[in-house]
């Protein structure tokens, strides 16, 4: 594991973006799964910078996000479709038909969670997997549990997730109580993984990298994978 100390949230997200247009460099047809939440936003917003620079081509590039909250229309300004194609995709040459992610508003979730989850193996799974980490050590939407989760299913938020994620939501809008999420073991089939972390993550991300690899902690996982680059800033 490389843990990369930055001094800023820019400088977080410079190192984060590089890294993601080096793999887009090597390989122009590879698979990034990408994140959401407000970590990433200054990697994407740097990787629109390199794009507009023509430093980086998306035309081949394919996307499978980690996850999706039930019940939200892609056009929800809150769901997780919307906030890649504002965030990113409708910035980028990406062809958005090659950027997946699950299907909130399928009406069995279970069944949905299967398809994604073929559909990420169909891929290839990804190349690099770019993540952020919840402040209880959940990545995607793995919430601390008694066990690590395979594959790609519906997860109930915990209490904590829901009030940290309620900030993001206005006032009347309710924020939903489940996801589909890649499990664990979606995420640690891909390749690369690439971990971002605020300074308002410290402690939680000190547990996840040097406590014991647990399931109470989602993110400690990480440290059986064979190549995890965290990047953090102060
Ligand atoms: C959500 C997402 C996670 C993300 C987390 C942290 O719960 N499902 O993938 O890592 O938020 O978000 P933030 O970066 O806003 O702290």
């Amino acid at each position: 594991m490389r843990i990369i100390s930055t001094n800023s949230y820019e400088q977080m997200s410079v190192m984060a973006a590089g890294m993601i247009a080096a793999q887009v460099l090597l390989k122009p047809d590879c698979v990034l799964g990408l994140a959401t939440g407000s970590s990433p936003i200054g990697a994407y917003q740097e990787l629109i910078r390199m794009h507009e620079k023509k430093l980086v081509d998306f035309s081949q590039v394919k996307t499978v996000n980690l996850d999706e909250y039930c019940g939200l229309e892609p056009t929800n300004p809150q769901s997780y479709r919307y906030f890649m194609n504002k965030t990113l995709f409708e910035h980028i040459n990406i062809d958005l038909r090659n950027t997946f992610l699950p299907d909130g508003m399928a009406e069995n979730a279970g069944k949905e969670s299967r398809r994604y989850q073929a559909l990420v193996e169909k891929l290839g799974g990804a190349d690099l997997q770019l993540l952020g980490i919840g402040r209880n050590g959940h990545i995607g939407f793995n919430e601390p549990n008694d066990y690590f989760t395979r594959d790609v299913h519906e997860e109930k938020l915990t209490q904590s997730t829901i009030e940290a994620n309620s900030r993001l939501f206005g006032e009347g809008e309710t924020v939903p109580t489940t996801a589909i999420t890649m499990g664990i073991g979606t995420i640690m089939k891909a390749d690369k993984i690439v971990l971002i972390a605020g300074a308002d993550k410290a402690e939680i991300v000190q547990e996840a990298l040097y406590g014991k690899v647990t399931p109470q902690v989602p993110a400690s996982v990480l440290q059986l994978h064979k190549d995890v680059t965290v990047i953090t800033c102060r």
